[in-house]
Formats: structure tokens, C-alpha cells, sequence
């Protein structure tokens, strides 16, 4: 099986993901609620884990990084944290519903939701973010990259933006944690949401919520933290504040395992690992009679996510037949994310998402691009 599936979830782990998440599954006790020895262990894999996240983003404070189920829960946390009634926020008619969907309903409470449409390959233009930010905007919240054309956004231009008119950015990192230099400081960035089995190559039920100094969050949800438990409110210490209940130990040891990956390979190292492969597919894909893509032409504006449609044949029957003949596994359809299919022309009809990882090769996008040559030629 070619596994070109990653912006769904990255497949392979390296090895040592799995054993992590087995030796964490094995000491069994529960971090941060006691002090004997297996809990001490415990703690210590979700004090190494925040501080590897931080380091990987250059986060000034690896307290500020707080673990989440996957990157909706951390985005929910961000949004419906930080905005309240009489607040406006500008988006982007790219962002998959994780955003999409908290936002309109924040929309029904009384916050005021901007949406800028993306361009060609859903490029999302600074400048007409500039010009939505009105004198109630308290937010922008946009996608890092776009999980249907790999699009990426102009960060720092953003950040820059938001910085000089006294707005906060909030930063869906779903498709390029892991994938893309990401300097927080640096680019201005007020919060930043990441899955953890994406392309910090963890366990499925792991992601975070990076929270810059100087903002504050409603919690999402209340319950023990492990201290101060004399009070019925939440401590205001972070992450504490922000993490009610039993942590994910075993899949936070995965993902600790993952990002140490990372950080030994580097992200600039699989950056261009990504890159050689994007530009082989943007120098070939045309040689293909019929098929489309709708992604930046430029790969150095892009992350390796391709939306592909061949001709008129319906998708859903092109991703069946990539996996039933040729054993290659893509995603069809809207990849939750039907304002960017609007945006693109391509609703209701989706397209055929072939996303490569870490350990995919140009061989593998060899293989995709004949396959697709095959399928064309059948009547
Ligand atoms: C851009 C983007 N945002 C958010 C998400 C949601 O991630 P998760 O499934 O970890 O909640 C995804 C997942 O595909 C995504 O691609």
C-alpha cells in the first residue's frame, strides 16, 4: 500500500512512536495526581512532551502549550476561549470546518464573523485581511496551510498585519506542524492549534493549543486538575487551567516520540524532502491527459497536498479504483472543507486529495501520476 493519506493522518510512525506509547500504556499511572513513582514517570513524559512542542515552535513558554484530543478540540478551545459577544473576527473561506463550523456558532451568540475569499490555488491575500479588520476585529483566524490545495499562508505578512493593528492571530497549524519552519515569536502568532498525528507523526487523540503570554482563555471544559482542589474554580496557572481530567499519557509519549523525531531530523530537512516531491509532481502532473490540480503552480507557496481531478469522472470512483487496482490510498470528496471546494470551483464535486508525508518518496509520486495516466486511458 502506497499510503498518501497524511493530511488525514501521517502513516508510518517512526519506531519509536509506538514503543513510547507502549512503555507509557505499561507504567499506567496518571500524571500530575500523585507522587509515587509510576506518577512521577507519567508527568515527566507530559512535562518532556510540552517542552520538545515548544522548542519545535520557539514558544517563549512550554507551560502555554496545552494538550488537546486533536486540533478541533484545541481550535474550539481557542476560539470560544477568546471571543465574546460584540467581538468581530475575520477568517478565510479556506479553513477546514474546525474553524468554520465554531465560528458560525459563535456567529448565533453575537460574534461578528468576517469570511475573505481565498484566491487562485486559494491563496488567501494579506492585503484583504488588512482591509476586513474593522474597529470591533479582536481576531484573525486563518489556516497555515490549506488542507484541499496546500496553499500557504503569507505568515509573516499576517502577523505583521495583525501586530500593527492591534489584533490577535490565531493560526490552524493542522497542515504544517511538523511540515514548515514555525517561529510563534517571530511571526506574531497569539495562538496556535496543532494535531499531533499529522505531521508530528504521534498517535490519532493527541494535539495542542499554544497560547501566547498576555492572553487569557475562558476553559472549555471544568474538572480536577490535581492542585488546588480545595477550590470550585479553575486554577488560573497554565496549562492547568485549560486541561481538566485524566491526560492522554500513552498518546502524548507517542507524540513526545514523534516531535523528538523531528527535532533530530529537522523540520528544514523534511521541508525540502516535501518540496522535492511537490515539485516533481507540479513538473509532471500535465503529461497526464486530463488531469487538473488545483494548488499554488509556485511549490515553495505550497506544503505537499494536491487536489486532483481527472477529467469528468467522478472521484469517488478514481480514489476506488487508486486503492482497489493500484493500492495507493488518497481521500475523495470535501475534505471538511466545502467553502474551499466553493472557492475553487470544485462544489459539490470535491476532488481526489493525494497527501504525502515524511516517509513518501518521488517514487511514490512516480507511481500516483502513472496510475492516474492508466486510469485516463480507460473508456
Ligand atoms: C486545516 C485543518 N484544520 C483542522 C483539522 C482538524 O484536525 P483534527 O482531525 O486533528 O481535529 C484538519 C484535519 O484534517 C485540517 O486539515
Amino acid at each position: 500500500m502506497i499510503y498518501l493519506d497524511n493530511a488525514a493522518s501521517s502513516h508510518p510512525k517512526p519506531d519509536a512512536v509506538y514503543r513510547a506509547s507502549d512503555l507509557a500504556l505499561r507504567i499506567g499511572a496518571n500524571p500530575g495526581r500523585s507522587g509515587h513513582i509510576g506518577a512521577l514517570q507519567a508527568a515527566r513524559i507530559i512535562h518532556d512532551a510540552r517542552e520538545e512542542i515548544a522548542k519545535l515552535l520557539n514558544a517563549p513558554d512550554s507551560a502555554r502549550v496545552i494538550f488537546t484530543q486533536n486540533a478541533t478540540h484545541a481550535i474550539n478551545l481557542a476560539l470560544k476561549g477568546f471571543l465574546k459577544a460584540g467581538d468581530h473576527v475575520v477568517t478565510s473561506t479556506m479553513e477546514h470546518n474546525s474553524v468554520t463550523r465554531p465560528l458560525h456558532a459563535l456567529s448565533q451568540d453575537g460574534v461578528a464573523v468576517t469570511a475573505v475569499s481565498g484566491g487562485a490555488g486559494g491563496v488567501i491575500d494579506p492585503q484583504k485581511i488588512e482591509d476586513a479588520i474593522g474597529p470591533r476585529t479582536r481576531l484573525v483566524a486563518l489556516t497555515h496551510a490549506s488542507n484541499v490545495t496546500g496553499a500557504l499562508l503569507d505568515l509573516d505578512a499576517v502577523g505583521e498585519i495583525c501586530g500593527r493593528r492591534g489584533v490577535e492571530l490565531f493560526l490552524d497549524a493542522s497542515q504544517t506542524a511538523g511540515a514548515v519552519p514555525i517561529n510563534v515569536a517571530a511571526s506574531k502568532v497569539s495562538m496556535l492549534a496543532a494535531p499531533g498525528h499529522k505531521g508530528l507523526l504521534g498517535p490519532q487523540g493527541t494535539g495542542f493549543l499554544y497560547v501566547a503570554p498576555g492572553i487569557s482563555l475562558t476553559p472549555l471544559m471544568e474538572g480536577g486538575t490535581g492542585f488546588l482542589s480545595e477550590s470550585r474554580e479553575m486554577p488560573e496557572e497554565l496549562p492547568e487551567r485549560l486541561e481538566a481530567g485524566t491526560m492522554n499519557t500513552p498518546g502524548i509519549a507517542g507524540l513526545l516520540a514523534g516531535v523528538e523525531h523531528i527535532l533530530t531530523r529537522t523540520v528544514e530537512n523534511i521541508r525540502e524532502h516535501e518540496l522535492a516531491i511537490t515539485r516533481h509532481i507540479l513538473e509532471n502532473y500535465r503529461k497526464v491527459d486530463g488531469l487538473l490540480e488545483y494548488g499554488p503552480a509556485d511549490p515553495e507557496k505550497r506544503v505537499a497536498v494536491f487536489s486532483f481531478n481527472l477529467g469528468e469522472r467522478d472521484g469517488a470512483h478514481v480514489g476506488y479504483v487508486l486503492d482497489e487496482i493500484y493500492k495507493i490510498a488518497v481521500r475523495v470528496g470535501l475534505h471538511c472543507a466545502p467553502d474551499a471546494h466553493k472557492t475553487l470551483g470544485t462544489f459539490p464535486r470535491g476532488s481526489v486529495r493525494a497527501s504525502f508525508g515524511p516517509f513518501s518518496t518521488i517514487d511514490d509520486a512516480k507511481t500516483l501520476l502513472a496510475a492516474f495516466g492508466e486510469i485516463a486511458k480507460i473508456k
